[in-house]
């Protein structure tokens, strides 16, 4: 189904044509409503171009199409802008075609296959707040690929290889020296060891501070993390319970946070294609000494900032973190050929993935046409400004984050509902945390404010879920079925209608910003718009069956509406609250 707005602007390119000009024709929202609901400022531009007179040639294409059924009003103001004023058939239409197919407002002719990167948890350590966005931000993104009727590929890149895997199995061969994993005669077999994700969060920082601390220690574990890397039976069977168990927990966070991934694949995953990579980086003579490390020069013309070498291996024979990245990209377009590779990571990681990607095109080991996209995020700060803490100083578990703003929230669920409590307080919770982390634009940090997040009154996740509970309840009373809008009675139904009708140039405007603020705004705003038209009429006791159907079917739509890009956010709504 086309979506209104476009045929709109199909019109004016139409009778442009006519005139004799091919021009492609965007219309936007009005700044200026009390002239119209629309206005398209591209007369101007195009009698530059032709050295024509703008007023007269606004007054032609008017005079084309004013007498079209969907236009109310169309008048000319300053140089030469043309406002545009909908009738209420165009309106009343546009809101059926809502009614029947919500996704109207949402597809748009991208069609690209699109590999997105995030969450990045890592294995034996806390899942933080950082973790929190990137999971939360990517999530949200991939849903608005869908919806926009893209193809995507999410995968959570775990950070489970690398030296302190060698340091965390050190620390447990130091306490546990007679684990079957360790004998020499060890073949894989399975072994009775009872390992918690609390033991690996006690032994890591632990494990890696004696590794740092003590040189014997490290080279020990490198050592280590060599024979694990090579597959030594009992190190790599040890590593594996301990992804295993750290992945059990991510696991049971993400599901309380809606996030999910089509692939679990880590940097493990990543290195296994390390030698084919290197063959083909040597065969294209890229890979460079210096200082005893091997490294891709990345540098280029213009840059104003510094930018070093990628360093593939360290000068002490570690494979770095941009290796494994670039091995990243080098298994993702052999096996998925994307058009788009996105990533979601704090924005201080930028410099890491500018080198990756310029060493992957330099490298010519992915086609011109990739886009590699990378989305810093910016922080979740304490009170004081600085990235969140724990009350003694250690960064904020996700899982501790969100038994707070829990605990919040069941403080503020009506009294009337017992059971369930906990489960409800938690959905409220996850979207409360969710819409703040969303709402700033993606770059921006902000501050972390319990009693702001949870607000029933504010631009808050509880606001939205609140007024959207309240829609359906609304429809559950009158209890009949919905047909459709026949008739605008008021001024704010109007202004409902003409932000329904923004919407797909919103989602158009967060795709390519990969940042949901704006839908967040949104949200907000025609929540709000909804809201007071809520309280202006009164609709269950309405005595004029148009009127009341139609406001029915507004309320139905509008609801419809909400839960669709509530889902965008990845945020549930509960049955009560
Ligand atoms: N594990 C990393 C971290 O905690 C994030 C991984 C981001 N993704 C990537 N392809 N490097 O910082």
């Amino acid at each position: 189904m086309d979506y209104p707005i476009s045929k709109i602007e199909a019109k004016i390119a139409n009778a442009l044509q006519k005139l004799g000009y091919e021009e492609e024709v965007v219309i936007i929202p009005s700044n200026r409503p009390e002239l119209g609901d629309y206005q398209y400022n591209g007369i101007m531009p195009i009698a530059k171009k032709n050295g024509l007179n703008p007023l007269e040639l606004a007054q032609k294409l008017v005079d084309l199409i004013k007498n079209e059924p969907e236009f109310k009003n169309l008048n000319i103001a300053g140089p030469g802008f043309i406002n545009i004023s909908f009738s209420d058939s165009f309106l009343l239409d546009f809101m059926n075609k809502s009614l029947e197919d919500i996704t109207l407002n949402y597809k748009q002719n991208f069609n690209k296959t699109i590999f997105l990167d995030y969450g990045g948890p890592n294995v034996a350590k806390v899942l933080h707040v950082g973790h929190l966005r990137s999971a939360n931000i990517g999530e949200a993104l991939k849903r608005i690929c869908l919806a926009t009727g893209n193809k995507t590929i999410s995968d959570v890149h775990l950070g489970d290889w690398g030296r302190p895997m060698g340091m965390v199995i050190l620390e447990i061969k130091t306490r546990y020296p007679d684990l079957a994993y360790f004998q020499e005669n060890y073949q894989g077999e399975p072994v009775n060891f009872n390992l918690t994700n609390e033991d690996l969060l006690e032994l890591y920082p632990i494990a890696t501070t004696k590794a740092k601390e003590n040189p014997e220690i490290m080279e020990e574990a490198r050592l280590i993390n060599y024979k694990l890397q090579n597959k030594e039976p009992g190190y790599y069977a040890l590593w594996q319970k301990i992804v295993e168990v750290s992945i059990k927990e991510v696991k049971r966070l993400y599901k309380i946070l809606n996030v999910s991934f089509d692939l679990w694949e880590g940097e493990s995953d990543n290195f296994q294609y390390m030698e084919e990579m290197f063959e083909y980086l040597y065969s294209k003579d890229i890979i460079k000494e210096s200082e005893g490390a091997k490294v891709i020069p990345v540098k280029e013309e213009n840059d104003n900032k510094e930018m070093p070498p990628l360093i593939l291996i360290k000068s002490n024979g570690a494979v770095s973190y941009e290796a494994t990245d670039l091995a990243a990209i080098w298994e993702r377009t052999h096996k998925f050929n994307p058009d788009e590779i996105w990533y979601l990571t704090d924005k201080r990681q930028e410099l890491h993935f500018t080198q990756v990607f310029r060493a992957a095109q330099k490298s010519n080991m992915v086609n011109p046409d990739l886009k590699l996209v990378f989305n810093g995020f910016g922080t979740m700060n304490g009170p004081d400004g600085k990235p969140f803490k724990t009350r003694d100083g250690g960064v904020m578990p996700l899982k501790e984050l969100l038994a707070r703003v829990t605990k919040e929230c069941e403080k503020r669920l009506m009294p009337s509902i017992t059971e369930n409590r906990e489960n409800i307080a938690e959905t409220i919770a996850v979207a409360a945390i969710k819409y703040a982390d969303l709402l700033p634009f993606r770059t921006t940090d902000y501050n972390f404010d319990i009693e702001k997040f949870t607000d029933l009154n504010g631009k808050t996740g509880t606001y939205l879920l609140y007024s959207t509970i309240r829609m359906k309840s609304l429809l559950n009373k009158a209890n009949t079925s919905v047909s459709k809008i026949k008739v605008i009675s008021t001024p704010i139904e109007r202004n409902i209608i003409l932000c329904m009708l923004d919407l797909k140039r919103i989602i158009k405007r967060s795709y390519e910003n990969y940042s949901l603020n704006e839908i967040c705004e949104y949200l907000y705003k025609i929540t709000n718009l909804y809201n007071n038209f809520y309280a202006e009429n009164k609709i269950l006791t309405e005595e004029n069956t148009d009127k009341k159907m139609s406001w029915l079917t507004l309320t139905k739509i509008i609801y419809d509406n909400n839960c669709y890009l509530l889902n965008i956010l990845g945020i549930n709504i509960p049955e009560k609250m």
